[in-house]
């Protein structure tokens, strides 16, 4: 067998290593247009799950590898004066030049023809290879040759970066976020050997600029760098090693193999330095495809299962390597927090690490950010403990004159199971026990303000006599018998009323017995949905006067705070978003145009609604559509009802049209809360799969959100917040019927916390850090 590999790489080297071994009689050749130890850059770091993997598949590189590291377990975040260390993270580096020298001898002694200061230009040379790896890297010359085929996606992030060294040893691995008279800079530093380190600087496009970056000489810049980071530097030089500026591409490729050639490494997909994992996966995609070359009975079939079988753990890695990068291009959100915050904010951005997880490793750090959390609590009037705080999750919160006793929210949830709008016994128990099962606050699902307003024949309603006293039943029920307070989210369906109940076919328009419906324009939801009457001033003064004597009746039933359901597609939504409203008067056009009906509604209803209670607004803070609603929109979408009297904004995403294309995911919405939260500087709530009270605190602890509401994992476990609370040792009101179980259950909890943290403790390795630790560790005396 003939194998050509293109690309001297981490990529190309590794591949070449596995396959020869796998194939000792095969003719394997890489070609490197560079000479042998003519490498640019630093330091690369590695994780010890992947140094495992590497250990497993060759034996010798790995222990050279491992001979030349310098090990941490700590992440330190220096910010504002302060520094936050955390441990337990098991990271290694070493020098990309030895790594690359290390992979060459290995190749070599094994019988792979390394050819130097080759460059390849047309891969018609190989015509009589059975495989040719194109691991070419970033700017792969193949992979743009056949761009048609490959299909590659290129981003070119706004931030700008340079990757330098330094002579300055490091403990750690450090982030540095430094204030300037220009703005924000941001150090990604870590030790690779004896005496060097790495050091990526980033910064914005806008302060790249006020620093006079743009088109200085890489030494003259080093020099800058070196004047910022001078505090920190202790004298020690920056080195470069063509360290030029910099805007990172994220590369994302459709396909990656085409005939018997395959995309390996960056060539392929690249992944934010901010998680360094560039080289831990272009030396995994080596292992993939040598896994798949030995299963598989031909090339052909094996380039299909590289591509099939690696695709998801590559994506999985670049979501969390944008969720980093998106977090450094929008630091600026954060740069006015407490310092402990800002580092857990730090800590947690990736998902991968939790407030749970970093109180099993850094009890203290984690400790603290509890107390500052806290102090901000106090500092709004509330009597808590600020030396044994609570967990984010049960601090009080208040909106107006209403408090609420814990920040976890029962999302609105349509049941479809009222009768000509009258909720019925299932609603009481459905929502008493609900606030039984201790959520500090309960939203009602969606309340239609008429019977042509509701979504289905199911759904409830409050513009009679018979439904106000319904729902004056449910609110006393939960006022008499919880701590939570009650919401009325009042809404019109627009567009997708008339339609068949969720169980039946979620947003098809019914069969028998329905309506007329109204939207902004008349484009129906489905081709064959109903289409809807564009609303005139007449309908519009309507529409408003039911939302207000909705409101009206939800005051005399008692509800403590109001919602305004602006999002998902419903009427409201339709005057908002570009995609649904084509009007041409004054209530369309600009976001200011689009904006001015729902907004008329709101402040009727802010206008009728009395002041001490508070009001939410839903949004859908983008449509995940082409021309649609962004998260920029959502900002300029919160300020002008922050500006109107808002108190809350639910901050939800989508269901605006059919061809959306969301992006799941754990959490896949709070992105929208935080940066709706922290630059349009109004309180928010979040949801959208968020299923632990783990979450729940990372969350409100990273201050990306003020509330967090669940809504599925409410419909199977009532008392989600009563088990966090034991799970917590947090104080929580239970009725006294049920207090003998609240009891067993605080008890338990203890000991069942106790055991899994024991369990996790034993159960995770020893990180190489700590094993070298101990081995150097000098004997206790006799
Ligand atoms: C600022 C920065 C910091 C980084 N930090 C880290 C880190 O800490 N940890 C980490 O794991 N990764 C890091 N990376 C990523 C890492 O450098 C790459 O992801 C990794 O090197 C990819 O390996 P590769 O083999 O695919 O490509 P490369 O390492 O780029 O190798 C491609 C090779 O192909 C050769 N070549 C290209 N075209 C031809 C041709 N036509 N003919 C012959 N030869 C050719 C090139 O000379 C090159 O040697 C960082 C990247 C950047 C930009
Ligand atoms: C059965 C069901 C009904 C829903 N009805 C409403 C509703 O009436 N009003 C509303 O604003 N959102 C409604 N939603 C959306 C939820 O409030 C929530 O945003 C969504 O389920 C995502 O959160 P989750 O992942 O915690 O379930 C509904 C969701 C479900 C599952």
């Amino acid at each position: 067998m003939k194998i050509a590999i293109i690309g001297g790489g981490p990529a190309g080297l590794y591949s070449a290593i596995l396959l020869k071994k796998q194939r000792p009689g095969a003719d394997i050749t890489v070609y490197e247009r560079n000479r042998a130890d003519d490498t640019f850059g630093f330091g690369v770091v590695f994780s010890d799950a992947t140094l495992d993997n590497f250990e497993k598949y060759d034996a010798p590189s790995y222990r050279r590898i491992t001979q030349e590291f310098a090990y941490w377990d700590d992440i330190a975040v220096h910010f504002r004066g302060t520094v936050h260390r955390v441990g337990g993270n098991g990271f290694c580096g070493c020098s990309r030049r030895t790594l690359l020298l290390i992979l060459q001898e290995r190749a070599r002694e094994l019988g792979v023809t390394l050819l130097f200061e080759t460059d390849i230009d047309d891969e018609a040379h190989f015509a009589d290879a059975d495989l040719v790896v194109l691991a070419d890297g970033i700017n792969s010359r193949f992979r743009d040759k056949y761009i048609e085929h490959f299909q590659p996606e290129v981003d070119l992030r706004s931030n700008m970066f340079a990757w330098m060294g330094s002579t300055r040893p490091l403990d750690a691995f450090t982030f540095i976020f430094q204030e300037t008279e220009w703005g924000p800079f941001i150090a990604h530093a870590y030790q690779y050997e004896v005496g060097r380190s790495t050091w990526i600087f980033e910064t914005d496009p806008a302060t790249f600029k006020r620093a006079g970056l743009e088109g200085l000489g890489e030494k003259q810049s080093a020099d800058r760098m070196a004047g910022i980071f001078g505090w920190f530097l202790e004298g020690h030089q920056l080195l470069i090693n063509r360290s030029m500026w910099r805007n990172f591409p994220m590369i994302r490729s459709k396909r990656w193999v085409k005939d018997n050639m395959v995309l390996l490494g960056d060539a392929k997909a690249t992944a934010h330095f901010s998680i360094g994992s560039g080289t831990k996966l272009a030396m995994e995609d080596a292992i993939a495809l040598a896994d798949a070359m030995h299963r598989a009975p031909t090339v052909e079939a094996a380039l299909q299962q590289y591509e099939e079988g690696r695709r998801e753990e590559v994506e999985k890695t670049q979501h969390a390597a944008d969720v980093s990068l998106v977090w450094f291009e929008h630091v600026d959100r954060f740069w006015n927090f407490d310092p402990v915050q800002f580092a857990f904010g730090v800590m947690t951005r990736a998902k991968a690490i939790t407030y749970d997880n970093l109180t099993l490793r850094a009890p203290d750090f984690v400790a603290e950010v509890d107390k500052a959390f806290a102090r901000q609590v106090r500092a709004r009037g509330f009597d808590v403990d600020v030396e044994k705080p609570a967990s984010p999750m049960f601090q009080p919160l208040r909106l107006r004159e209403m408090e609420l006793s814990n920040r976890a929210v029962v999302s609105p949830m349509c049941m479809y199971s009222a009768q000509e709008g009258v909720p019925g016994d299932f609603h009481l128990v459905h929502y008493g026990s609900r606030a039984i099962g201790g959520a500090g606050l309960i939203f009602t699902e969606m309340t239609c303000v008429s019977r042509d307003a509701r979504i289905t024949p199911g759904c409830t309603g409050l513009w009679n006599d018979e439904q106000e006293a319904a729902w004056r039943r449910i609110v006393d029920f939960v006022h008499a018998n919880s701590a939570a307070k009650i919401c009325l989210q009042l809404g019109h369906a627009g567009r997708k009323g008339a339609t068949k109940l969720m169980w039946d076919g979620m947003d098809r328009p019914l069969e028998q017995g329905g309506w007329d419906v109204l939207s902004a324009s008349p484009i129906p939801y489905f081709p064959d949905s109903q289409v809807p009457r564009e609303m005139d001033r007449a309908a519009m003064d309507a529409v408003k006067a039911a939302f207000v004597a909705s409101a009206q009746r939800g005051e005399r039933c008692g509800f403590d705070m109001l919602e305004l359901h602006a999002a998902h597609g419903y009427l409201l939504a339709s005057f908002i978003s570009p995609l649904t409203n084509q009007r041409s008067d004054a209530y369309g056009g600009s976001l200011e145009g689009r904006l001015r009906f729902p907004l008329e509604v709101f402040e009727a209803l802010r206008a009728a609604w009395p002041a001490h209670k508070p009001m939410s607004v839903r949004i859908s803070a983008t449509d995940w559509a082409e021309g649609g609603i962004t998260g920029d929109d959502a900002v300029d979408i919160a300020r002008t009802f922050a500006e109107a009297g808002v108190d809350l904004v639910d901050v939800s995403t989508g269901q605006t049209v059919r061809d959306a294309q969301p992006v799941y995911g754990r959490m896949f919405q709070t992105p929208f809360s935080e940066q709706v939260r922290n630059e349009a500087r109004v309180a928010t709530m979040c949801v959208g799969n968020i299923t632990t009270s783990d979450q729940v605190n990372t969350i409100l602890a990273a201050g990306r959100a003020d509330l967090v509401a669940l809504g599925r994992p409410h419909l199977v476990d009532p008392a989600f917040t009563l088990k966090a609370a034991a799970w917590y040792g947090a104080e929580i009101a239970c009725p006294p019927q049920y207090l003998a179980g609240k009891e067993q259950i605080f008890r338990n909890s203890v000991r069942d916390r106790q055991d899994l943290d024991d369990l996790k403790i034993k159960a995770k390795p020893k990180t190489r850090a700590e094993l070298k630790a101990e081995a150097t560790k000098p004997l206790a005396a006799e």
